[in-house]
């Protein structure tokens, strides 16, 4: 498989579609390697991975509960439990966050996208090893007290988590054609469709 067969044969794994090996030592850090090839504006490296496996996925579970059980008080227990157990499912997860610096010339915005740009480098990085992975966010990516239980600062974004591990089941997903997301500027707000031939 060559690096563009690689890029557009990608796809996620759903939590209860992984299982162990997720990937661990040297080619754990050579995936995560592929970040430091991400676009970045100002080199500022805004990327962190935080990564939680076996009793801290519990303990991260643990503090979920917790958390919903305060924000959403009319959720039975059952229903939390229900709700976050495909995060027990996951053989390792890894927390994503863009460490942002307010004040620096590079907007946050920017800061932000070179992070998710080393996001999706190790996704697919992830792939072309054989692992599957998936990218979760959810409310608690918002959540300042969310951030600081992390280890992050408010003013970091947390974007999400990927869950990894190995597919239970290799599957190809058909993918839509680019063509209607594609444009050819043709002067002052006119814009015709992309002819590829
Ligand atoms: C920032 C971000 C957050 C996401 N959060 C979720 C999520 O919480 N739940 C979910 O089912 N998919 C989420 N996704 C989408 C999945 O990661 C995945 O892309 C989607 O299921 C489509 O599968 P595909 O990657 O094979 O096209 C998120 C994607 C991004 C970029």
């Amino acid at each position: 498989m060559n690096a563009l067969q690689c890029l557009l044969s990608r796809r996620s794994y759903h939590a209860h579609q992984l299982c162990a090996p997720a990937p661990a030592g040297a080619q754990l850090e050579r995936i995560l390697s592929t970040a430091m090839t991400a676009a970045d504006h100002g080199s500022l490296r805004p990327w962190r991975f935080i990564l939680i496996e076996g009793q801290a996925i519990a303990k991260l579970v643990q503090l979920l509960t917790l958390i919903w059980q305060r924000n959403h008080p009319e959720a039975s227990a059952e229903q939390i439990a229900a709700g976050l157990a495909f995060i027990a499912q996951a053989p390792q997860i890894i927390a994503v966050a863009a460490k942002v610096k307010p004040e620096h010339p590079v907007p946050a915005i920017e800061q932000i996208l070179a992070a998710g740009a080393a996001c999706q480098n190790v996704l697919n990085a992830l792939h072309a090893e054989g692992f599957g992975a998936i990218w979760y966010s959810g409310e608690t990516c918002y959540s300042d007290e969310f951030k600081k239980l992390m280890g992050l600062a408010v003013e970091d974004a947390l974007l999400g988590y990927l869950f990894t591990g190995t597919p239970i089941q290799v599957g190809e997903r058909k993918r839509a054609s680019v063509v209607p997301h594609c444009f050819s500027w043709q002067g002052a707000g006119n814009l015709q469709p992309l002819q590829f031939c």
